[in-house]
């Protein structure tokens, strides 16, 4: 039997999770069809809260086997990623903001043989992935400021996903593109992946109260479905 892998993926992002039941949560989200863990990693320094750190990275890693899509919203990331990045299987995402030398960080995580992305906040142009772009696995497009989980969709947001579709589109870049942000079935979704996002990230939306986790994220893959990225 052969599979395709599917042209979007979700990733629940797990700082909206109950965290004592956390690894039931995240093992609701895997058998749900989950295609990644997303794990928010906040220092109260580059963002305005502290989520957590290697500790419970590690017991997320522990509760899946889905890979870990690991948001570092730390302030020079690289401090912090010998503690982190602990399987090949991770794909890790620093901000362009959040390092002065972000060539060298990008180099340092693809030496741990994980895939690598950039993560660029609502006011920050394109240009700060442009030279680091033909290294990249992935960028993550903020649709918020990051911090908090349940803020409105930015609709910039979208402009950024088609600008970067196009230009990784005419240089045959190997580079997927995420959003994170306000994400919901529906429209956020559906205008994310018509202008080239491929890995929706969904917090609030998939681990709430109004729904049981695989009914949350049964409706956002339906909303998407049959959509190829980029169409628009
Ligand atoms: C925000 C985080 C997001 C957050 C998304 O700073 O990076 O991953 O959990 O939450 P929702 O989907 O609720 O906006
Ligand atoms: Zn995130």
């Amino acid at each position: 039997m052969t599979t395709t892998a599917p042209q979007v993926q979700i990733a629940p992002s797990v700082l909206a999770a109950d965290f004592g039941r956390l690894a039931r949560q995240v093992q609701d989200a895997e058998a749900a069809g989950a295609d990644l863990i997303h794990v928010d990693v906040m220092d109260g320094r580059f963002v305005p809260n502290i989520s957590f750190g290697e500790v419970v990275v590690d017991a997320i890693r522990a509760a899946t086997g889905l890979p870990l899509n690991l948001h570092l919203m730390v302030h020079e990331p690289a401090r912090l990623l010998p503690g982190l990045v602990k399987d090949a299987t991770d794909q890790v995402l620093v901000h362009a903001e959040a390092c002065a030398h972000l060539h060298r960080t990008v180099g340092y995580i693809k030496e741990q043989g994980c895939q690598v992305g950039v993560a660029i906040n609502p006011a920050t142009p394109l240009s700060a992935v442009e030279e680091v772009l033909p290294d990249l696995d992935i960028v993550l497009v903020m649709a918020v400021n990051p911090g908090f989980g349940g803020q409105s969709f930015i609709p910039s947001a979208l402009g950024k996903l088609r600008r970067l579709h196009r230009t990784i589109a005419e240089n045959g870049y190997a580079v997927q593109l995420e959003v994170d942000g306000g994400v919901k079935a529906g429209a956020t979704a559906q205008d994310s992946v018509a202008a080239g996002a491929q890995i929706l990230v969904a917090g609030t939306a998939i681990f709430n109260r109004e729904q049981p986790v695989a009914e949350a994220l049964a409706a956002l893959r339906a909303s998407v479905a049959g959509l190829t990225p980029g169409a628009a």
